[in-house]
């Protein structure tokens, strides 16, 4: 049995230096020791977009990308799906494991009673332009929260982080609504403490003139397996930028703010609004090989599909495909199934797609239920946020737990110009 270290021989002293190996990984600070001569300052590694770096040790989420397989804290994310509630996943990811009775009962009480936000939120919300994109005033109203709570600065205050644990996963489903209905210039329909934490987001939603709102509930069961897929996904974009922020010991509601931004983007939460766009543009199936075509020559990708870590079906795609019909017995059937159905099995099919091993993913699928449960499409990368604040908030917890997480600060290759002198204006 060899030994776990790698040797260096760096070739340009002639010097062998013996690195430990752990868990498949070298230390980038066990290369500083490599250097030419006393005053160098030693080797770096060089990974744009962090594709081989891991920046942390977790022990929320595994992803083996290779095999699509997900699991929250150990538990496949199917069994998830298919047995737990949603606060109860959300128990289980923030906490690590899945809760006693007693402590659900406590939870979803804890949950239910921070529903509320300040009625001076509402006055913020009312200040922004009508057809303002409900993302936008989601990240906007979550940073304003930190305003209302200055006590969340006290991010090593151990009472501290749980109430903001509480508050902040209690009210994310609020502001998303409060965003939509400002959208529509509806009057805010505010939390119903009768009613489950997916129930309440529907009543928040889309509550009119009665006197109770009566959730449906395969529509509500759907929203909670789409919320319970989306919980968590390790280091992506936006929970990298979680923790970055979160290492410079800001307080977590500009961190979620900040991590909502980087989810917004078209590559990461932003691709399932981009997705039922595309459906739309295709317009029917007999389009779709010329559509491919056009996907092919590089000019556009196929939204929805393709995985930074997954280089095969992505398991959560897998569910939401294989309970759409569910939904669409209550909902009636979106046209635009029938076009992602075939764009998929016509992608499938291609080479282009087999080689670069890209296959869909969470949002392929997750628009055309978000659009069937009626929920627009300007909402939909909204509705990838609230459940993913509570990966946000568990990973943050975890990293202020790390005594090894310091403030995140990578380094760089400098390549502009060497020094020069400045020189006056007239003589430029
Ligand atoms: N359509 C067409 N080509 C693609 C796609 C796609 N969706 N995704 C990747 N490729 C090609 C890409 O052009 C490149 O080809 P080549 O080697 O010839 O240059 C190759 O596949 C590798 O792509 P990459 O950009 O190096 O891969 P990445 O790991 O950096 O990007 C991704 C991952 C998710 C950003 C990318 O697959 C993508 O843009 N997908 C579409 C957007 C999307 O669906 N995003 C949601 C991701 S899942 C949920 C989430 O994270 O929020």
């Amino acid at each position: 049995m060899g030994k776990d270290t790698f040797t260096i021989i760096d070739n340009r002293t002639g010097k062998s230096y013996e690195i430990p190996v752990t868990d498949d990984t070298i230390r980038a600070m066990d290369l500083r020791q490599i250097k030419v001569n006393e005053d160098d300052f030693g080797v770096m590694s060089y990974d744009p977009a962090f594709k081989n770096t891991a920046s942390t040790r977790s022990k929320i989420t595994f992803i083996d990308g290779a095999k699509g397989i997900l699991r929250y804290r150990g538990y496949p994310i199917e069994e998830i799906a298919e047995n737990a509630t949603y606060l109860e996943a959300a128990y289980l990811v923030l906490f690590g494991e899945l809760p006693t009775r007693e402590q659900y009962e406590k939870w979803v009480y804890d949950i239910t009673h921070h529903t509320m936000i300040h009625e001076n939120m509402r006055q913020f919300l009312d200040g922004f332009r009508y057809d303002a994109h409900p993302m936008g005033m989601f990240i906007s109203t979550v940073a304003a929260e930190s305003t209302f709570y200055p006590e969340a600065k006290n991010v090593f205050d151990p009472e501290s982080v749980e109430l903001q644990t509480r508050r902040l996963v209690a009210k994310v489903p609020t502001i998303a609504a409060f965003s939509y209905r400002h959208s529509l210039g509806l009057r805010y329909s505010y939390p119903d403490n009768d009613l489950s934490y997916v129930g309440n987001f529907l009543n928040m939603m889309f509550k009119m003139t009665e006197l109770k709102y009566k959730p449906n509930p395969i529509i509500e069961r759907a929203l909670e397996i789409l919320w319970i897929l989306h919980i968590d996904h390790e280091q992506n974009c936006s929970t990298t930028t979680m923790r970055v922020i979160g290492s410079a010991q800001a307080d977590p509601y500009v961190a979620v703010a900040g991590a909502a931004a980087a989810l917004s983007g078209p590559l990461h939460g932003g691709a399932n609004e981009r997705v039922l766009r595309m459906l739309k543009r295709i317009g029917s199936v007999e389009n779709i090989p010329e559509y491919l075509k056009y996907v092919e020559s590089g000019k556009e990708r196929l939204m929805g599909f393709g995985h930074r870590v997954y280089k095969n079906y992505d398991p959560r795609a897998r569910i939401i495909k294989n309970f759409a019909h569910e939904v669409f017995k209550v909902t009636g059937k979106n046209p635009m199934l029938d076009i992602a159905l075939e764009l998929e099995k016509r992608a499938l099919n291609e080479e282009y797609f087999a080689k670069r091993k890209l296959y869909p993913n969470v949002d392929f699928y997750s628009g055309i239920i978000y659009q069937a449960l009626g929920i627009p499409t300007e909402m939909f990368t909204v509705m990838f946020a609230i459940p993913r604040t509570v990966g946000w908030v568990a990973q943050w917890r975890e990293m202020l737990a790390d005594p090894e997480q310091k403030i995140a600060r990578p380094r760089q290759i400098y390549d502009g110009p060497g020094e020069r002198h400045f020189v006056p204006m007239d003589e430029r």
